[in-house]
């Protein structure tokens, strides 16, 4: 045999791009583009899910007209998920003209505040409790109110409510355009309401645990993110990462199942003022969630896409800076070596973490029947769920959320607590 034909022969045994899709839309087991549970094989609704969904959840899918009788929830179709980065990088590759309705809001917030029965602060500076109104009903001014009161507050809630899938999402759409992913699992015939439901994931083989639950909190590329018990922000591998995002829980387990969210204006402000200086207009590689194959290098496996954003950035609705980091999934600091970038991040992640003042506890309980909603801005938050009932009592909801804008860094921004007068002494 020639050298030439031995090459010929070599090259014949690599799959081409197409015949490695191939082989991997055909497998049940193959994990790419899902997070390596089973939820997304094979698609459509699922039979199996009306066992165990809750009966409070499947009362509101049936008052908003949800047809589940073929299955809940859906399931993604398997042909539609990426399998190779460029894919991803097509799904929203457009720039999006983002309106912030936050911006030009009343500052005072007189119709929010007016119709409502009650304000309450829950803590200091993060999180604030609305009593008395129903989502549903807002008017276009009070919701441009309410996005800036997230804007200033991070997180808003709003209990006892009787609130849609189609309301939700059309609130979202107000906010922004609506994100729709390829791989969670989705109401039926609404996608972009993407369900939030562990139990359905345990029950498709996700391995969650009271042991497990928060070790990825140590190390997150090694021991995983385990259902969100993991500190993250959403999405920010996006073009244009989440902006306001609304998790609207319709079953809610009596005690557990809280979430926290921890402020980026306050982990920017708790930073000394040489580092502020030192990270301001830096950038970092920020990571998806899900991993995809390169199409030059197919064989190499999977891995996430990335993204390049600013590590502080500036609001568009209060102007001022936040620190834009998450221990699952900002990778590197641009311009620094990789062991330099290793070390400030994870002081940077532990700020976030660590500092209890800057963070809400939310426990999310609600009249019988009703759902509780929060609506939390990703530009200036992280977020984790608390996995405290184990799994043994039902907990189940719907997140819509709205994408914002390119994020951007102003170098005439300010920090919260610089705008508000507040000494850090
Ligand atoms: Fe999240």
């Amino acid at each position: 045999m020639s050298q030439s034909q031995t090459a010929t022969l070599k090259l014949k045994t690599i799959p081409t791009s197409s015949e490695i899709e191939q082989i991997i839309r055909k497998s049940a087991t193959l994990s790419i583009g899902n997070d390596g549970n089973k939820e997304t094989t094979p698609y459509g609704p699922d039979p199996e899910g009306l066992d165990i969904l809750p009966e409070y959840s499947r009362q509101r899918l049936i008052a908003s007209g949800i047809d589940i009788s073929k299955g809940y929830p859906e399931r993604p179709d398997q042909s539609q998920i990426p399998i190779f980065k460029d894919e991803v990088f097509q799904i929203r590759d457009d720039v999006y003209p983002y309106v912030e309705r936050g911006k030009n809001a009343d500052p005072e917030k007189k119709a929010l505040f007016g119709a409502a029965t009650e304000v309450i602060n829950l803590t200091e500076r993060v999180g604030t409790e609305i009593v008395g109104l129903q989502l549903e009903d807002l008017t276009d001014q009070q919701k441009d109110e309410l996005a800036l009161l997230i804007a200033e507050r991070v997180v808003v809630f709003f209990r006892d409510q009787k609130l849609s899938h189609q309301a939700q999402y059309k609130l979202g759409e107000y906010y922004g355009r609506v994100e729709k992913h390829a791989q969670t699992i989705q109401v039926p015939g609404l996608p972009g309401a993407t369900v939030i439901w562990l139990d359905y994931r345990k029950k498709n083989g996700m391995p969650l645990t009271f042991h497990n639950a928060n070790w990825g909190n140590w190390d997150v590329l090694r021991y995983g993110a385990a259902g969100n018990q993991v500190w993250h922000t959403d999405l920010v591998h996006e073009k244009q990462p989440a902006g306001y995002t609304h998790l609207h829980l319709d079953t809610i387990p009596d005690v557990g199942g809280d979430t926290i969210w921890s402020s980026g204006y306050g982990a920017y402000d708790k930073l000394s003022d040489e580092l502020k200086k030192f990270l301001d207009g830096k950038q970092a590689i920020f990571t998806s969630a899900h991993r995809y194959l390169d199409r030059e290098n197919p064989l190499n496996g999977p891995s996430p896409i990335e993204r390049t954003h600013p590590l502080v950035r500036t609001h568009p609705a209060t102007g001022w800076k936040s620190l834009y980091v998450n221990r699952g999934m900002t990778k590197r600091i641009i311009g620094l070596n990789p062991v330099e970038s290793d070390l400030i991040l994870n002081y940077l992640f532990d700020v976030y973490e660590k500092n209890a003042d800057i963070q809400v506890r939310f426990q999310w309980k609600t009249k019988p029947g009703y759902g509780t909603s929060a609506i939390w801005d990703n530009r200036i938050s992280q977020h984790r769920n608390v996995f405290d009932h184990e799994g043994t009592k039902e907990r189940h909801g719907t997140r819509v959320t709205a994408l914002a804008e390119i994020p951007f860094f102003d170098p005439k921004s300010v920090s919260q607590r610089e705008a508000l007068g507040l000494s850090v002494e």
